[in-house]
């Protein structure tokens, strides 16, 4: 073990979970250096934020020449950099997006929305889907149920949060149609038994389950969820922490579906690395939030959202491509999944694709085993991905959107190596 690791396990929080125990100390596009020098390709982005690629010229220019100029506000000076990154904001989100805040990270960014949608509602009731990730601070907590050990220990959480099936067909053995019809049928029940709409602020919907196994929403499930908020008053906000900025091969998930959000959340990719999020809603709305009511001494800093600013500016360019390896991707992962009796299912939408590993495909038993086999090859092979879901058995395969197609070919090779590797080992 390198010195670095064992003084940084003397000192650091074993909470705080690290992938790897690769010591990092250069990195540029999709390559991080390690300190002998050995390449590895990101194929995590940092968890869904260098989607740019890592350092990439024309954030880090920008960032630069606002550190050289004026690195703090806390809300107390005006200045460019926030006015600029808001107005562009404005032009690449949904409609009823008029007006924005910043703040420091994804949690802070969805407390606030909720925050928003309880204030301008008047009322409490909070209404979020199982296997969503919404963050782990006390507030987002409460909204997160990707996986019962985040709550584990906290409990008594917020009130009046309640949780709705999200469509997982695949895991159900149900149709999609099925998974559908059977989520909106308990949310009718949850009406009827457990919360009247009238009590209910919001919908809490990640559009893409991210953390929760890369389970896009159904186009009619997104619709009839819109449907039942307008006709009971209910406002709706899409979580759109890792789904933002590109990784869907749009820049949001909201661009590929009917139904629209009133409020979104957003962080992650959105300064492609530095620390800043983002919530938006419709201006009568955010113009009756008393001022005041809501703020933070980081969010919004002049550099973060200089290099936001910069992330808007040159992210446009490189959707076109995002959607040829979004299409690339899912060819080649649906020829392997017809070559490996491991792959029990490949989804996602864009460049946020889960492939899903089981044990056996009639009982859909998840194999964390086998993720973490194929994921030990990848490493040899500087290759490094991320797996989510509950069982941890996804490969959670998130390429930057400045892959090349022959980056992505090379990294589903490996992927296919390490099963053949696996396959055989269990015959
Ligand atoms: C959809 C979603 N919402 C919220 C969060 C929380 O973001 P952060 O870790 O920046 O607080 C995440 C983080 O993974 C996320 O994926």
């Amino acid at each position: 073990m390198s010195d670095l690791i064992k003084r940084h396990d003397d000192v650091i929080a074993p909470v705080i979970a690290f992938d790897t125990t690769v010591h990092a100390v250069s990195a540029e596009g999709i390559w991080v250096t390690d300190v002998e020098g050995r390449r590895f390709a990101d194929f995590a982005c940092g968890i869904g934020v260098t989607n740019l690629g890592h350092n990439h010229p024309a954030v880090v220019e920008v960032a630069k020449s606002q550190l050289e100029r004026f690195i703090h506000s806390g809300a107390t000076w005006r200045y460019d950099s926030i006015v600029d990154a808001a107005e562009k904001l404005r032009a690449i989100t949904p409609p009823r997006l008029e007006k924005f805040a910043f703040a420091n990270s994804g949690a802070e960014a969805v407390e606030a929305a909720v925050k928003l949608a309880k204030y301008s509602t008047g009322r409490q009731g909070v209404i979020v889907f199982r296997g969503s990730f919404h963050g782990r601070t006390m507030g987002s907590v409460a909204y997160t149920t990707s996986n019962a050990k985040y709550r584990d220990g906290y409990h008594p959480l917020l009130p009046s949060v309640f949780v709705a099936p999200f469509p997982h067909p695949y895991r159900w053995g149900m149709t999609e149609d099925e998974a559908i019809d059977h989520c909106l049928d308990e949310i009718r029940l949850m009406f009827k038994h457990v919360v009247t709409p009238k009590n209910v602020a919001c919908f809490l919907i990640e559009p893409v389950q991210g953390e929760g196994g890369y389970y896009p929403a159904p186009q009619r499930f997104m619709n009839a969820i819109r449907e039942m908020a307008d006709e009971h008053g209910i406002l709706v906000i899409f979580d759109e922490v890792q789904t933002g900025f590109g990784r869907t091969a749009e820049w949001f998930a909201a661009d590929h579906y009917e139904a629209k959000p009133d409020i979104m959340s957003m962080g992650k990719a959105i300064a492609n690395g530095l620390p800043l999020s983002a919530y938006g809603g419709p201006r009568e709305m955010i113009d009756n939030w008393p001022v005041g009511a809501h703020g933070t001494t980081f969010g919004g800093n002049p550099v973060a959202t200089a290099a936001a600013a910069a992330v808007m500016d040159t992210m446009g360019e490189l959707l076109p491509h995002a959607r040829d390896l979004s299409k690339r991707a899912f060819d080649r992962l649906d020829d392997l999944k017809a070559k490996h009796p491991t792959i029990g299912d490949v989804r996602g939408l864009g460049l946020m694709i889960g492939i899903e590993l089981v044990a056996d495909r009639d009982t859909r038993t998840p194999d964390s085993r086998a993720l973490e086999a194929v994921q030990r090859h990848a490493m040899e092979n500087q290759l490094m991905f991320i797996p989510c879901g509950p069982d941890k058995n996804i490969i959670r395969f998130i390429p930057a959107l400045v892959t090349t197609t022959e980056e992505l070919d090379w990294a589903i090779d490996v992927i296919d190596e390490g099963l053949t590797r696996w396959e055989q080992d269990e015959s």
